[in-house]
């Protein structure tokens, strides 16, 4: 009779609760360490064998029953909990979709990761410097003193100095050869490494912004000569152009920083008002190149009668303009949603030299 009552009172207490932390006081009242039937469960060891035995058991099935309930009490609290949550969460999967931002990879971008692709295949690191660059190491250091008629050519934007400061100012680049002085600072020879980035000349008109891409190759060892800058230079445009083959020819040139220099042109033809890369009777120029000057080599920190190499510098917009048929360079920084739309790649194309450049 007792345990009816107290079953009775306990399995009402259990569908009373309102939450959790109400169920949790039934369960201690009734099956906690100081709760009611644990009580009861301790008299049990004053009782004659046979009275714990009989008392023993229907106090554990009234035990298992309470603790059921509260179990089935607790996971309807928890659905209900559930059940609310979601009426709060709901999402009316009819409404039309937001449209996805529709940005696309500049070419100038695409095309910069291509060249990093080839000439990492060919063992090339990526070597960065700084664009706003101490004129030492955009000129002097590269072999163009102050009065070098080089210097005027380059057309050159000047940082603004502080007041009293009569250290020459610093300038924007205008090419990334100082990034052969900085990797030969940093690295020391042998060293391989590539520098594409952003340069600066006050040029403007349909073939020229102020702002344009270069990329730099520099490779010194032992004994690096101009056939393996020809090697290199072919290996590359025959990759890049994605053509079986390219002829390229060398024309003596001069740079400061280089003895001997050439110029590099690419054979081509315009036929039918459409650029083919590799074959016809006109070229293109599309680089500077020749052997490191000596003394761009000391100026770098290293020994020149131990190391030799080569550099080239050549523009990343040009070669995205021929590659992908783009006539205007100026359009490549006017930010023209219809342009970049047109003639940006999907952020999926990343290129690699071993699954296609480009497609
Ligand atoms: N820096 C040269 C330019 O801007 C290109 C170049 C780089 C030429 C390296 C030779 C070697 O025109």
């Amino acid at each position: 009779m007792e345990l009816d009552a107290l079953r009775n009172r306990y399995l009402a207490a259990v569908l009373a609760a309102g939450d959790e932390a109400a169920l949790e006081e039934v369960r201690l009242a009734a099956l906690g360490k100081k709760g009611e039937i644990s009580a009861m469960m301790a008299t049990l060891g004053k009782m004659e064998p046979e009275a714990r035995k009989a008392a023993g058991a229907a106090l554990n099935v009234l035990k298992d029953e309470i603790d059921a309930a509260l179990r089935a009490k607790k996971s309807a609290l928890a659905d209900a909990a559930l059940d609310a949550r979601l009426a709060t969460e709901w999402l009316d999967v009819t409404l039309p979709g937001r449209p996805r931002p529709r940005g696309t990879i500049h070419p100038v971008s695409q095309v910069t990761e291509e060249v990093i692709a080839i000439f990492a295949d060919m063992g090339f690191a990526v070597a960065e410097g700084p664009q706003v660059e101490s004129d030492w190491h955009n000129f002097d250091a590269l072999n163009i003193p102050p009065e070098h008629p080089a210097r005027q050519e380059h057309d050159t934007f000047f940082m603004a100095r502080a007041e009293g400061d009569t250290r020459p100012p610093h300038v924007l680049r205008t090419h990334t050869s100082p990034v052969q002085i900085r990797a030969m600072e940093a690295r020391g020879a042998p060293v391989r490494i590539i520098c594409p980035g952003r340069v600066y000349r006050m040029d403007m008109d349909h073939t020229h912004t102020p702002m344009f891409h270069q990329v730099e190759g520099l490779a010194l060892g032992r004994d690096i000569s101009m056939a393996h800058l020809k090697w290199t230079l072919e290996e590359f445009c025959r990759a890049f152009f994605e053509v079986p083959s390219v002829e390229l020819r060398f024309r003596a040139s001069h740079f400061p920083f280089t003895e001997p220099s050439a110029e590099v042109d690419i054979r081509c033809s315009w036929a039918g008002g459409q650029l083919k890369i590799g074959e016809g009777d006109s070229w293109l120029e599309i680089l500077g190149s020749g052997m490191v000057h000596p003394k761009v080599l000391a100026a770098g920190g290293i020994d020149p009668t131990q190391w030799q190499g080569f550099a080239f510098g050549m523009g990343i917009d040009r070669i995205a303009m021929l590659k992908y048929g783009i006539p205007d360079l100026r359009a490549f920084f006017e930010s023209d949603l219809r342009w970049l739309r047109h003639y940006g790649f999907s952020a999926l194309d990343m290129p690699t030299v071993s699954g296609g450049l480009s497609r």
